[in-house]
């Protein structure tokens, strides 16, 4: 049986090669970042280091952005742990933390684990702060959406199906999820990590909306 450390190298060059030239804000770059605060927030809350490290670099692989269904995706990931002499054990806790960390509008279901928490918080924290704004900017002009539009107003109740396909702008992406994110931490240093990121989205908009009014 491989050692996770020797997985985890695995894994690095599989989603590197992946997501390589990946421009809508999943380039190997947000997997490594959200790998990096996975392992932060691991250490802290006491949660199996390496396995939320393994499931972070794994997180987007099988995401169903990617793949023609959420069941496809989950296979793809699946048979990828299969061909690496690992536990069916250590696979079903990874596709576990993986299932249960995407944002999908809010509509998933709560996390299991600690390490799924973890991995979902550290997901969470890079679409907010400095980086989640820089990405959600660039995931709009990917899709070919306005930067802001005063028409346009931010949904409330959003569906799966709506939060992918219907038209939005960058700045209503705000309202309609990334102000929310911090409140939904289920971990108390993804809460701390969140707070100034938080702030820091306040910051911005405020800055944003008196700019845009000449008022500065
Ligand atoms: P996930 O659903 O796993 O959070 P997404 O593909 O929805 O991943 O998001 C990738 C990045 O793009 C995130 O930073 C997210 O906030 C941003 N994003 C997603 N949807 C939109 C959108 N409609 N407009 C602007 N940014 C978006
Ligand atoms: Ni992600």
């Amino acid at each position: 049986m491989i050692e996770l450390k020797g997985l985890i190298l695995n894994a690095e060059n599989w989603v590197k090669q992946l997501f390589g030239e990946d421009t809508s804000g999943h380039d190997f770059y947000h997997t490594d970042r959200v790998r990096k605060a996975a392992r932060t927030i691991a250490e802290k809350e006491g949660a199996d280091a390496e396995l939320c490290e393994l499931a972070a670099l794994l997180h987007d692989a099988g995401d169903d952005k990617f793949h023609p269904s959420e069941e496809a995706g989950k296979q793809f990931v699946k048979r990828w742990l299969q061909k690496q002499e690992v536990t069916n054990e250590t696979i079903e806790k990874l596709i576990d933390i993986i299932e249960t960390v995407s944002f999908k509008g809010g509509n998933n279901r709560p996390p299991a684990s600690l390490e799924a928490r973890v991995v979902q918080d550290a997901d969470r924290l890079d679409a907010i702060g400095a980086i989640g704004i820089a990405r959600c900017f660039m995931f709009a002009g990917y899709k070919g959406e306005a930067m802001y539009h005063p028409e346009l107003k931010p949904r409330d109740i959003i569906t799966k199906e709506a939060y992918r396909q219907e038209r939005s702008s960058a700045i209503n992406h705000f309202y309609e999820k990334l102000l929310k994110l911090s409140g939904l931490m289920t971990t108390e240093t993804g809460k701390q990590m969140a707070r100034e990121r938080h702030q820091f989205l306040e910051t911005f908009l405020h800055e944003f909306f008196a700019e845009w009014e000449g008022q500065r």
